[in-house]
């Protein structure tokens, strides 16, 4: 669980991220950030691209950054849109998010009140991840 000071910084991180969010076709800006447990900070915006299946979501793009900077584990991703209401991680990201941070704390926020606070476990039960390699 990150702190509120933690939890500031990343809802203001995920924040600053959706506003540089490339969405030329869906014209849904999203902002991701995530808290790895070295304590740092890692943003990211969705990344579309003209053959549509390219596009990469906000938070696969936070987390990459996060894994190029050295990073490995991630405790929190916090999701913002400038919506009414708050967006869950799409599958292929819960998959992602699963690789490094099993256990992680997922908030989803947004221009409106509503705020979705869960885990990962419970947005992917029963998830395949690398110890089914080991
Ligand atoms: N998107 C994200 O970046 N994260 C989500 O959690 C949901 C969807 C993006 C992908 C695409 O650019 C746009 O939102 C519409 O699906």
């Amino acid at each position: 669980m990150p702190t509120a000071t933690q939890l500031k910084k990343l809802k203001s991180a995920a924040k600053a991220a959706a506003g540089l969010a490339y969405a030329p076709y869906s014209k849904f800006h999203v902002g991701a950030a995530v808290l790895t447990n070295s304590g740092k900070i890692y943003a990211g915006c969705n990344v579309e691209n003209a053959s549509y299946g390219l596009t990469n979501c906000a938070e696969r793009t936070a987390i990459f950054s996060a894994i190029a900077a050295g990073e490995n584990k991630i405790s929190c991703v916090v999701v913002y849109t400038p919506t009414k209401t708050a967006t869950a991680p799409c599958g292929a990201c819960r998959q992602v998010i699963n690789e490094f941070g099993p256990t992680a704390q997922i908030i989803s926020c947004c221009a409106g009140r509503e705020q979705i606070a869960v885990s990962l476990e419970a947005l992917l039960p029963g998830a395949f991840g690398p110890a089914d390699l080991a």
